[in-house]
C-alpha cells in the first residue's frame, strides 16, 4: 500500500505545482511562469541578475506577444511592449491607480498613502490639481520669465566655475587639472534650480555641498531598488534583512531627502508673508495655516509630495545630461552637428535660451534620441487597473499591476526600423522639423510626469551651455560608455571623469 501512496501524493503535489507554476486568470495574456513566494521575479532574476526587467521583454519576443503577464510576489502583473497598449493604458481612467498598498511604498511616507507620485482616488485628485495649478506659476508647465532668468544664471555658475577652476574644497574633487567629474558636477546647478521653483531661493556656491548630497541621495535612493520595484517590493519580508535588498539605503536616502525639506520648511514658514509668493511651497503653507481647509492637506504631505519631486528631478536630469554625454563622446559626428547647429544659430557670445530652443532641432533631436535608446526608467512607474477592464482583448481584473514596458518599445522595430541605431535623424522630417515624440520618457495622459516642460528645457538648457562652450573626450579607463550603468529603479550612468577643453 505504501509505496502507491507515496507515489500518488508525488502524483498530485507535482500535479499542484505545476498548476501553481502556470496558473493565471481566466482569458489573461501568455505569461512567465512563476514559483511559489517569489512569483515571477525569480525567473526574472535568473534570466538578467542586475536588470531583471529586461527578462520581460526577452518572454514577450519568445511568446510573441505585445501583451505578457506574470506574478510580482502575490501581485498578478500584465507588461505591454507595443506604442498602442502602452498609449491606452495611459490614457484610460480603469488604469489609473497605484500599487500603494506595499509596505516598502508607504515605508518612504512616514508609513502612510502620501505624496503624488503613489496615491490614488479623490486624496490624489485634489493634491495632484492643487500641485498642477499652484506649481504651473513657477516655470511649470508653462513659461515664467523669473524662472526662466534664474536657471540661465545657475547654468552660467556652472560654465564658470568649470572655465575658471574650483575654489571651495568639494569643488576639488569633481574639477580635476582639465578632468571632471560626471554626474557629479552637475549636482548644484540642478537642485538648485527646482530648490528655486519649491522654495524660492538656491543654494550659494559656498554652499554647495549640501545640493550634492542632496542628489547623491536622490541616486541612492534609486539605485537601491529596481525597475520592477525590487526584491523588497516583490517579497515585503525582505525588508527586514537591513541592506542585503536595498531596504535600509532606501530609507536612508529618502529620509535624507525629507529631513532637508522639512528643515528648509521651518524656516519658509516662520517668514512667510501672505504678500509674498516665492515659490510652490509658499502656496501650499499658505493653505495649511488657514483654518478651513480640506482634509488632504497635512505638513506630512506637502514633505512628501516635494521629496518625491525633488528626488525625482534632482536622479533623472543628471542621468540624462551624463547619458547624452557618454553617446557623444561615442559618436563625435552627432557632436559636431549639435555644436555647429549650435554655432550658427546662437553663436558664442551668449547663452542658449528658452526661445533658441525652437531653432536647434538637432540638438533636441539628439537628446530625444538618447533618451530612448537609453530608456532609463524602463518600467516608468506601475499602474494599477481600479476595476475589471480589458487591455488587447484579454481580461485584465480589477488591481491587476500594469506595466508599461518602455524599455521593449524603445526597442520594437516595428514602431522604429532600425531601433539599435543611434540616429538623432529619425526625430526630424523632411522639412527638417521636429517630429511626434513617441518615446514617451515621461508618461502620458493623467499620470503624466508633471515635471517634463521643465526638464525637458533644464536639460536641453545646461547640454547646449555645456556643448556650445567645451569639447569633451573620453579618459581611459574611464567607466564612460552608455552600457557603463548601475541598476535600479531608475537606470543611472556610473560615475565617470571626462577631459575638457575650452572650444
Ligand atoms: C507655521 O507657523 C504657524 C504660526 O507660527 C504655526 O501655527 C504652524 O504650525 C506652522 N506650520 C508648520 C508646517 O510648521
Amino acid at each position: 500500500m505504501t509505496p502507491l501512496l507515496i507515489v500518488v501524493i508525488v502524483i498530485l503535489l507535482a500535479y499542484k505545482f505545476y498548476k501553481f507554476t502556470y496558473h493565471k486568470p481566466p482569458n489573461s495574456p501568455p505569461s512567465i511562469p512563476r514559483v511559489p513566494i517569489s512569483g515571477s521575479y525569480l525567473m526574472l532574476l535568473l534570466g538578467s541578475y542586475s536588470f531583471p526587467y529586461k527578462t520581460i521583454g526577452y518572454y514577450a519576443k519568445k511568446l510573441k506577444t505585445n501583451i505578457i503577464g506574470c506574478y510580482f510576489g502575490d501581485f498578478w502583473a500584465v507588461a505591454a511592449s507595443d506604442y498602442a497598449s502602452i498609449k491606452e493604458i495611459l490614457t484610460r481612467d480603469d488604469f489609473d491607480g497605484r500599487i500603494s498598498e506595499v509596505e516598502v511604498v508607504k515605508a518612504r511616507a512616514f508609513g502612510k498613502k502620501l505624496g503624488i507620485l503613489f496615491t490614488e482616488g479623490e486624496f490624489w485628485r485634489e493634491q495632484r490639481r492643487f500641485f498642477l495649478r499652484n506649481i504651473r506659476d513657477f516655470g511649470f508647465g508653462r513659461r515664467q520669465e523669473t524662472i526662466e532668468r534664474d536657471i540661465l544664471s545657475e547654468i552660467s555658475l556652472l560654465i564658470d566655475i568649470m572655465k575658471n577652476r574650483p575654489v571651495y574644497d568639494e569643488e576639488k574633487e569633481i574639477i580635476k587639472d582639465n578632468l571632471v567629474l560626471f554626474p557629479d558636477i552637475l549636482y548644484p546647478t540642478i537642485c538648485s534650480s527646482f530648490w528655486n521653483v519649491l522654495f524660492g531661493c538656491k543654494f550659494d556656491r559656498s554652499e554647495h555641498d549640501i545640493p550634492r548630497h542632496i542628489c547623491r541621495m536622490s541616486m541612492l535612493f534609486q539605485r537601491s531598488l529596481d525597475a520592477t520595484g525590487g526584491a523588497i517590493f516583490h517579497l515585503p519580508i525582505l525588508r527586514f534583512f537591513g541592506n542585503m535588498f536595498g531596504f535600509k539605503n532606501m530609507i536612508k536616502a529618502n529620509y535624507a531627502v525629507a529631513d532637508i525639506i522639512q528643515e528648509y520648511l521651518k524656516l519658509q514658514n516662520a517668514t512667510l508673508d501672505e504678500n509674498v509668493d516665492r515659490g510652490f511651497i509658499d502656496r501650499y503653507l499658505n493653505v495649511l495655516n488657514k483654518d478651513e481647509k480640506s482634509q488632504s492637506f497635512s505638513e506630512k504631505q506637502l514633505i512628501i509630495t516635494a521629496t518625491d519631486m525633488v528626488i525625482a528631478t534632482c536622479s533623472t536630469n543628471p542621468t540624462v545630461i551624463a547619458n547624452v554625454l557618454k553617446y557623444l563622446i561615442k559618436y563625435p559626428r552627432v557632436l559636431k552637428k549639435v555644436q555647429d547647429e549650435i554655432d550658427q544659430v546662437v553663436g558664442t557670445g551668449r547663452l542658449v535660451t528658452w526661445n533658441d530652443r525652437k531653432n536647434l532641432p538637432y540638438t533636441e533631436a539628439m537628446i530625444r534620441e538618447v533618451m530612448r535608446i537609453s530608456s532609463s526608467l524602463p518600467l516608468s512607474v506601475i499602474h494599477r487597473a481600479v476595476k475589471d477592464t480589458t487591455l488587447g482583448g484579454y481580461a485584465i481584473p480589477a488591481n491587476t499591476a500594469v506595466i508599461t514596458n518602455l524599455a521593449a518599445m524603445h526597442r520594437d522595430p516595428n514602431l522604429w526600423g532600425d531601433p539599435e541605431n543611434f540616429r538623432p535623424e529619425r526625430f526630424i522630417n523632411e522639412k527638417g522639423e521636429l517630429t511626434k515624440d513617441m518615446s514617451l520618457p515621461f508618461g502620458f495622459g493623467h499620470r503624466v510626469c508633471p515635471g517634463e516642460t521643465y526638464s525637458r528645457y533644464n536639460v536641453f538648457g545646461v547640454l547646449a551651455a555645456l556643448l556650445q562652450t567645451f569639447n569633451f573626450f573620453q579618459v581611459e579607463g574611464e567607466p564612460s560608455k552608455p552600457e557603463d550603468e548601475l541598476p535600479g529603479l531608475l537606470i543611472t550612468p556610473k560615475e565617470f571623469w571626462v577631459r575638457y577643453e575650452l572650444r
